[in-house]
Order: structure tokens, then C-alpha cells, then sequence
């Protein structure tokens, strides 16, 4: 059972509260497939997404997900709100939770703003991405991915590769994968792998991307986040691509079941090559499609909540 107001991350989270998400989101997916992709179960619910850093997958994979299941979905731009003003990101808050919303779906360049926010609202607030924290909803999709394909994410090898340091993507997947029973290996330029994850049980530091890839059955490719660098982590481009990116050539070290994954966006020729992502193992548009159905089965849980405490 999934019990809690709030989705803010998965370190705090158990193995079981995760398995709940995923089975529910297996049995919600079939509602994305239907010629008419819509059901009633969240009508009259109020979502209100609150975006302070731009977002193409998360943003409208949660606005779908909510439409799907017939709530109403409200957005408020950075741009044009009072925001540009000078109202504080908590008045925003208190003053949107004063028109009775049911949950925020918040992603801020600040780590640790949803719990916060989380703190002082009645409404749910599910964490869409807080800074170099954690995106909770990513590392589910990818887990759901992961298990959709090889039926079970206990004892598998799991390869996060690239950009470890910046990545709240790789946070939540470590939380995740490992309370799952899964191994995780990071691997990574040394001034990129933070050494915060060496004594936690499950995880390992490889400093070598080819025999890492050996034995993986999952790679997970990052982005290098340069917006959150505030100094040279790399060399140049070109020599992270041969020392990280991940090529056909590398490839042809890798188990013949091994699954190619990335959270988006993609620098194509930078950390994977375009033969590689658009290739047979890859199954990077699966994460986005099952995206759809892991946010139906969060804000469900969530909403249902609000239901039971009315
Ligand atoms: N994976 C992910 O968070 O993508 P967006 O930044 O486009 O939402």
C-alpha cells in the first residue's frame, strides 16, 4: 500500500510502496491504448503543475496522465504569472492552495523545495524534479520499463553511465533499483561520480565503461548536464564522447538482451551515438510511453487519498 500525501522521493520510500506504483501503473496502461483514452475514476480532481525549469517529457506526460483519468489540469506560467513580480514561490503556493487544488506537481531548480511546499499544503505534492535531488516519477518509468521487458528487477545489472554528479534522475534510480534487489554500477568521469553512493549496498564505482557494459543488463546513458555546471568537469566533448558515449562499437561488448535506456533530452553524439539510441536495444521511447501510465497510477494513489480524508 501506497499511504502517504506526498510522492517526493524514492529514498524514503519502500519496497513494497514502489511495487505498488508499478503494478498499478501495468493495469492502468491498457487505458493509453484504447481508441478512446479516457475513464472518469479522478473527475472533479484539480492538478496544478508548477514548472520552474523547462521540461517537455515530464510536464506533458503528467498533463496527460491526469486528462486521461479526467481531472482538471491548470498550469501557471513563469512568464506571465506574478511571479515576475516578486511573489515568493511560497505566497505562489498558498494562494493557489486558497482555490482548493488536490495536488501540485512541482519541478524547481532548488533541491528539496516539494518538501517544503509539501510541508505546508494540504494538497499533495508530487516532486517532478528538484534540482540535483530526485525525480521520483523518471526512476519509476524506468523501473517499469526495465521490469516490463525483463519481467523482474531483482539481481539485474543495472549500468548508469555519464553524468552521475548533476543527475537527480541517477539519485532516484540508485534509491530505486537497489531497495528493488537490483546492482548498480556508476561509471563516469572521477570529477562526475560523487563518491556519496560507495557504501551503500548494491552499488559499485567502475572506472571502466567497457568492462562495465560487459556484464550490465541495462545501460542507462545521461545527459551532461552543462547548465548545472558551475566549473570544467570535462576536458572537451569530443574526448568525454570517446571515454563515455556509448557507440555501436562499444556495444558489441554487451550481453545480446542488454537494454539501451535514456531519460531525455538526448545530446546525440555526445554521451550515445544516434545508431545506438534509435537501435533494436534501445527502449528509450518505451520510458516515455510508460511514463503516461506510471503519473496515472501516482496521481491516482494521491488523489484517492484526498478522497478518503474528505
Ligand atoms: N526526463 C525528463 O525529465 O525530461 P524533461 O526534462 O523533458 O521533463
Amino acid at each position: 500500500m501506497y499511504l502517504r500525501k506526498d510522492l517526493l522521493g524514492l529514498e524514503e520510500l519502500t519496497a513494497e510502496e514502489i511495487t505498488h506504483i508499478l503494478d498499478l501503473a501495468a493495469s492502468l496502461k491498457e487505458i493509453n491504448e484504447r481508441p478512446i483514452k479516457k475513464v472518469p475514476t479522478l473527475r472533479g480532481k484539480t492538478v496544478i503543475h508548477l514548472f520552474y525549469e523547462p521540461s517537455t517529457r515530464t510536464r506533458m506526460s503528467f498533463d496527460i496522465a491526469a486528462k486521461r483519468l479526467s481531472a482538471d489540469t491548470y498550469a501557471i506560467s513563469t512568464t506571465t504569472s506574478s511571479i515576475v513580480k516578486g511573489e515568493t514561490f511560497l505566497d505562489t503556493v498558498k494562494n493557489l492552495e486558497a482555490m482548493r487544488p488536490d495536488i501540485f506537481v512541482i519541478r524547481h531548480p532548488v533541491s528539496g523545495v516539494p518538501h517544503r511546499i509539501a510541508s505546508v499544503t494540504k494538497a499533495g505534492v508530487i516532486n517532478a524534479g528538484d534540482g540535483m535531488h530526485e525525480h521520483p516519477t523518471q526512476a519509476l518509468l524506468d523501473m517499469f520499463t526495465i521490469r516490463s521487458h525483463k519481467g523482474f528487477l531483482k539481481d539485474l545489472n543495472v549500468l548508469i553511465v555519464g553524468d552521475i554528479l548533476h543527475s537527480r534522475v541517477a539519485r532516484s534510480n540508485i534509491w530505486g533499483l537497489t531497495k528493488m534487489g537490483a546492482r548498480v554500477t556508476l561509471c563516469g568521469p572521477s570529477t562526475l561520480v560523487p563518491r556519496e553512493f560507495e557504501g551503500i549496498p548494491g552499488v559499485r564505482i567502475c572506472q571502466n565503461l567497457d568492462d562495465a557494459i560487459s556484464y550490465a543488463d541495462v545501460i542507462m546513458v545521461l545527459r551532461l548536464q552543462r547548465e548545472r555546471q558551475d566549473q570544467n568537469f570535462i576536458t572537451t566533448l569530443r574526448e568525454y564522447s570517446v571515454m563515455f558515449g556509448l557507440s555501436l562499437k562499444r556495444l558489441e561488448r554487451a550481453k545480446e538482451d542488454v537494454l539501451i535506456m535514456h531519460p531525455g533530452p538526448m545530446n546525440r553524439g555526445v554521451e550515445i551515438d544516434p545508431e545506438v539510441a534509435d537501435g533494436p536495444y534501445s527502449v528509450i521511447l518505451d520510458q516515455v510511453t510508460n511514463g503516461v501510465a506510471v503519473r496515472m497510477a501516482v496521481l491516482y494513489i494521491l488523489a484517492q487519498r484526498s478522497v478518503g480524508e474528505e
